[in-house]
């Protein structure tokens, strides 16, 4: 007989992605106790009967989907998701890809794409018992849990690297009332610190290592494929810890076992060049990340030397025939421009990476102009208003009168 975990009245069950092992949906765990590897959601998807003309019928948004989710509660919910994917057309001229897409993350209740792992976060958290949430966070993940916690009423511990956070996430995870402690090193040391903290002092860990997060994000795949209504060629994401690119992966997955799609699209990552890791990987073919000691990037939301997810997301690159690139500062800071002043569209450094990725794979040649595909822009341009303001013009102050705003008008 064998000894798995059955699954149980929710039909699913935690398994390691290494060695198979099967631990029970209620376990707070968060790494494999045999071998220490990641864990997975793993739904017996032969019995799941799910009639997707249901989601047809429900506002799009992560709960649309909750059939896929492995929340039994009524969840904690800010109304995430439902974000607007937009044609590129103008960008998508220029780089020479008629049919690039942006979807917009940073139209989340808190500012990204965050918002649907924390949802679904914070439901299991109270579903499993727990009263004190925590994450390390380079930003988003902090101002996200906080806001959650928030509506959840229970508290919420939250460790940054000092000085490395944008502006707008510590407003946020302040003002939302979370403990923010800054601690004096970078992001990889402050989630190894929250790790420590929560498996001794049994708060309730939320960062992307906690699998149950990664399945509220899968839904971005979920929408984005419905709002086409075809399969794109391509999903281009930017990499910090590789969660979210394993999360869409791993839902897109579930869509084809269900046979609700037919194949897959290719999964390409884009990391920071001052920080990117999985992209070295992927370039020398190595098994897994060596990670980086000293990561340096203008896109602090992915400057991660020791992605937690890197195992997930080589397995999403590889087997759909994706990549991975890296892309310099300025091509970040230059898409980030461009989006804004062609498209309208207002993101965060991290976000335009993924979309310079593109610019770049099209130039060599590895992305085909007749491909349809679609950038996950992750963050809002508010988030990080220093690095805004430090890129462009000041308000030109003028006294007030007509003259000289005429005057300061003059090229008019
Ligand atoms: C705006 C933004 N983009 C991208 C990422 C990277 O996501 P992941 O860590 O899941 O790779 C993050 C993570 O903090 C983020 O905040
Ligand atoms: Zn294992």
């Amino acid at each position: 007989m064998s000894d798995e975990i059955p699954m149980d009245r929710h039909m699913y069950r935690l398994t390691c992605v290494n060695c198979g092992e099967t631990y029970q949906p209620d376990e707070i765990i968060y790494t494999c106790r045999k071998c220490g590897h990641l864990l997975t959601v793993d739904y017996d998807l032969d019995s799941l009967v799910i009639n997707c003309e249901i989601w047809e019928d429900r506002p799009l948004s992560v709960w649309r989907y909750r059939e896929l989710l492995p929340v039994t509660i009524p969840p904690i919910t800010l109304q995430e998701g439902g974000t607007p994917l937009y044609h590129l057309e103008r960008l998508g001229r220029e780089i020479g890809l008629p049919h690039l897409y942006a979807k917009h993350e940073g139209m989340n209740p808190s500012g990204s794409f965050k918002d649907r792992g924390m949802t679904v976060g914070v439901s299991m958290a109270l579903q499993l018992g727990k009263t004190t949430v925590a994450c390390a966070s380079t930003g988003n993940t902090s101002a996200s849990l906080a806001a959650y916690a928030a509506k959840a009423g229970i508290p919420a511990v939250v460790l940054l690297p000092a000085g490395k956070v944008a502006l707008g996430k510590v407003a946020q995870a302040l003002m939302h009332g979370a403990k923010v402690i800054s601690i004096r090193g970078n992001f990889d040391r402050a989630l190894e610190m929250v790790q420590e903290l929560c498996i001794s002092h049994g708060l309730y860990l939320l960062n992307s290592i906690n699998p149950f997060r990664l399945e509220g994000q899968k839904t971005i795949g979920f929408e984005a494929l419905d709002q086409l209504g075809l399969v794109p060629d391509r999903f281009v994401l930017p990499v910090g810890n590789a969660g979210n690119i394993s999360a869409v992966y791993k839902g897109l997955r579930e869509l084809l076992a269900l046979g609700y799609i037919d194949r897959l699209p290719m999964m390409t990552g884009i990391q920071a060049e001052g920080s990117s890791p999985v992209v070295r990987a992927i370039r020398a073919g190595l098994p897994e990340v060596i990670p980086e000691t000293k990561p340096e990037t203008v896109a602090t939301a992915i400057r991660i030397g020791a992605p937690v997810n890197a195992e997930k997301a080589l397995t999403a690159i590889r087997s759909t025939g994706g990549t991975a690139e890296s892309v310099t500062d300025g091509e970040i800071l230059a898409m980030q421009r461009d989006l804004a002043r062609k498209e309208g569209i207002g993101v965060e450094p991290a976000s335009a990476a993924s979309v310079a990725g593109v610019k770049k794979l099209v130039e060599a040649g590895i992305i085909d102009p007749s491909e349809r595909i679609v950038c996950v822009v992750t963050g809002h341009l508010l988030k990080d208003p220093e690095t805004v303001i430090k890129q462009c013009e000041p308000p030109v102050e003028i006294d007030a009168d007509l003259q000289s705003l005429l005057s300061a008008l003059h090229y008019y």
